[in-house]
């Protein structure tokens, strides 16, 4: 008999062929979704209306990661939710199996070798070495040594203009009250290693653009970490008359999606210099705003647009001294609700409801400069289906998709490491890629920055 170790069981589990091995498993139990590279057997299965991703491997690696995801999942870190570990299986025979390791399928995630075709722009590919960035900060701040740092032991989300990366595989991770300097500095190494290859790969299979070269783009990384890592936790040193310099600091972590729980402020005994020193931060700045007001739980940048948009519906209502909840409250329904219920079900599983709402601002936002008004958010909604929405392939990943894309057909579709049957198809068109693909197209920064997207809308 198999057992089941698991703090949220699901009795949908117990029926399951646990004395096959995971590779023979009949595909009536299987869900078929793109996938990331990986050494051990896995497979997506199908339980009720939940779908599950299953890792067979051996017995101490799998409790070890099933702990070490539990223990992320406490502290709120990005990385998918361990489910269960099945260990005591046996075959016909009555030999052992290895156990299995369970966890939930990630809605809407993406492998990052399906956002990589050739072509692919650069600013893409820099905001996935972002995202990655920032979840090795977030993880290295609460103390998780990651110790197999890749492109592939994570999965991509899109989130807003950018991305954000989850992480995947915690097999040799560690965890710790604090990592010190040298700790931090094995993850980057490895981080480095690994990616340069991961890009190498790319470069080989002709998916990486031939401007971008594997060795620059692996240098970004240290780059973009250590400004993070030191503006997170850097001290700072400043003249007694300079205190705005306090609330300044604040400022910047909140505009990077961090919230500060403790700042150390040691003054000098005559109270000519000040330092200070954020001691605990917590990613999130924007989605637990969020979610305080509308009860929408959606990722970072998401969450900053949609604020975004809040406000501006707050003043176009001259309600700029109205209770805050009250507005958050009417603008979910009227503006958030409306865009979301105006799409037709059948499309519904190519974006998440908050992604589906950022594209449809920026289409209106588009659609008003080209025509020279406000384009109401109805039109707007209309307008981005059938020019945009329609012609994107399927992102859900859910319960509801057995199949992934007709463009994209593996040769065995529930072990997508076997390939595509057919490598050389074109790449689905993405009109967000290639609306800024022209080669003297501004960079857009990080932050809403309506000046530079106006100034590359008038091209
Ligand atoms: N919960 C999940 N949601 C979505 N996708 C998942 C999930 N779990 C695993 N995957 C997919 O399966 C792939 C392989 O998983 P994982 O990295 O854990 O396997 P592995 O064999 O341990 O890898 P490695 O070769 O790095 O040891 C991931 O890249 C990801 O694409
Ligand atoms: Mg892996």
């Amino acid at each position: 008999m198999p057992r089941f170790l698991s703090a949220t069981p699901d009795s949908g589990l117990i029926p399951l062929p646990w004395s096959l091995p995971l590779a023979d498993w009949p595909e009536s139990d299987l869900v078929a979704l793109p996938r990331g590279i990986s050494r051990h057997v896995v497979r997506f299965i199908r339980v009720g209306t939940s779908v599950y991703a299953a890792k067979e491997l051996i017995e101490h690696a799998a409790l070890h990661e099933y702990r070490m995801l539990q223990d992320l999942s406490r502290l709120d870190a990005p990385a998918v939710e361990p489910i269960a570990v099945v260990t005591c299986r046996l075959d016909a025979d009555g030999l052992p199996l290895d156990p299995v390791l369970l966890t939930r399928h990630l809605e809407f995630s993406l492998p990052y070798r399906s956002l990589f075709y050739s072509g692919v722009r650069q600013e893409t590919v820099s905001r996935l070495l972002d995202a990655l960035v920032v979840l090795l900060v977030r993880l290295h701040n609460i103390g998780f040594l990651w110790g197999d740092v890749s492109l592939s032991n994570a999965l991509f989300r899109r989130d807003a203009g950018q991305f954000a990366a989850y992480l995947v595989d915690a097999e040799t991770s560690e965890i710790h009250d604090r990592l010190s300097d040298g700790q931090r500095e094995h993850d980057l190494e490895i981080a480095t290693t690994n990616l340069f290859g991961e890009f190498c790969d790319l470069e080989s299979g002709r998916l990486l653009d031939a401007s971008l070269d594997p060795a620059d783009l692996v240098e970004q990384i240290r780059t973009r970490y250590d400004a993070l890592w030191s503006e997170l936790t850097g001290v700072e040193e400043f003249g007694g008359g300079e205190l705005h310099r306090i609330e300044n600091r604040v400022r910047r972590l909140n505009s990077l999606g961090f919230d500060v729980a403790e700042l150390e402020v040691t003054t000098a005994p005559d109270g000519s210099t000040i330092r200070i020193q954020p001691k605990v931060v917590d990613a999130g700045h924007h989605t637990r705003r969020l979610l305080r007001l509308t009860g929408l739980d959606v990722e970072e940048n998401q969450a900053r647009r949609l604020l975004n948009d809040l406000d501006t519906f707050r003043a176009r209502t001259g309600q700029q001294h109205a209770d805050e909840a009250v507005v958050a409250h009417q603008w979910l329904h009227e503006c958030f609700e409306s865009v979301v219920r105006a799409i037709p079900p059948e499309l519904r599983g190519k974006r998440d409801p908050a992604q589906l709402f950022h594209e449809v601002l920026d289409y209106r936002w588009y659609a008003s400069q080209r025509l020279n008004y406000e384009v109401p958010l109805s039109d707007a909604v209309q307008g981005y289906i059938h020019d945009v929405l329609r012609g994107l392939p399927d992102e859900v990943m859910s319960a509801d998709v057995a199949m992934p894309p007709e463009e994209a057909q593996l040769l065995n579709p529930f072990d997508p490491s076997q390939g595509f049957a057919d490598d050389d198809e074109e790449p689905p068109f993405d009109p967000w890629e290639a609306s800024a693909t022209s080669p003297d197209a501004e960079l857009l920064p990080d932050y809403l920055d309506i000046e530079a997207l106006r100034r590359r809308s008038q091209g």
